[in-house]
């Protein structure tokens, strides 16, 4: 199942639940793939990889050959196969972002059927994997777009704070378009709650006008506001590995059981 996660408003929580909700599923027995799609880098620093200059296997020892990212697969028609690398869990694959993935949004103005080469680029091994989470960018562009085409279901995270529903509307309307024109079977799989702060009435009536809106596509379990998740990227590492025992490990492992149990296909 290929899942996007998206929410063009910045800074919402996308890509530490990415990473960590990707971590646990993987600590589950399920087979995960990460998709870094945001020219940031964010998930793919966060979670220790280093683009290494790799040895070129034709005999010149001095050329170094770089590891194909993201930005390949999308503009070089590089294969995904190429591209995802190992990370310290078991069971968890990532495919890198780079820089140059800055430049993506225009070159792929040009291109053939430019909203669905990350689709056609998943769909031979799509079926090797449980889930494929796609970490998008904060913004409706291109490579959003190519995310929600490739996606079954898009997972929105929203975070409990002011204007935290500002932008939504703007949101469901493109992922209405893309059902409409682009494909037709994208479901909203979800919506998390992030940076909860349970102290706060602010984070409470949000969280309640979220789930008017939204009803039973909210998980339960809402992400909690926690120094540690955001520490943990720095050292690139995932949470578990960071710090086990903190308030957002354990939420992130309580919502990965919560998505097992949303998602898994049935036997
Ligand atoms: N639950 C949390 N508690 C505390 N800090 C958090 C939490 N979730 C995320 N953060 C921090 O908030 C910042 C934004 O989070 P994150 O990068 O995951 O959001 P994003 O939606 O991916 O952002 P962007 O739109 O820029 O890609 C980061 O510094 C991150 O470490
Ligand atoms: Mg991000």
């Amino acid at each position: 199942m290929i899942l996007s996660f998206t929410n063009q408003k910045g800074g919402v929580g996308k890509t530490t639940t990415v990473l960590n909700l990707g971590t646990f599923l993987a600590l589950k027995g399920k087979k995960v793939l990460l998709v870094d799609l945001d020219p940031q880098a964010n998930l793919t620093s966060g979670i220790g990889y280093r683009p290494e200059k790799k040895h070129s296997p034709r005999n010149d020892t001095f050329k170094t050959k770089k590891t194909p990212t993201i930005y390949d697969i999308m503009i070089k028609k590089s294969k995904i196969p190429e591209a995802f690398v190992s990370t310290d869990i078991e069971n968890l694959f990532l495919v890198p972002s780079s820089l140059d993935l800055a430049g993506a949004e225009i070159e792929l103005v040009n291109m053939m059927s430019r909203e669905s080469i990350l689709k056609r680029a998943l769909k031979d091994i799509k079926t090797y994997y449980d889930y494929i989470l796609i970490d998008c960018p904060p913004s409706l562009g291109l490579l959003t777009i190519n995310a929600l085409v490739a996606a079954d279901k898009v997972v929105i995270p929203i975070q409990a704070e002011y204007f935290a529903l500002e932008g939504l509307s703007q949101l469901l309307k493109s992922i209405e378009m893309i059902r409409n024109n682009l494909n037709r079977t994208l479901k909203i799989g979800g919506v998390i709650i992030t940076m909860f702060d349970s102290r706060t009435r602010l984070a409470k009536a949000v969280e309640d006008e979220v789930k008017v809106y939204f009803k039973k596509k909210v998980f339960r379990n809402k992400i909690p506001r926690n120094v540690k998740l955001s520490e943990a990227p720095s050292h690139g590492k995932p949470i578990v590995i960071y710090d086990e025992t903190a308030p957002g490990s354990i939420a992130y492992r309580k919502l990965a059981d919560e998505f097992i149990k949303r998602f898994d296909r049935k036997p």
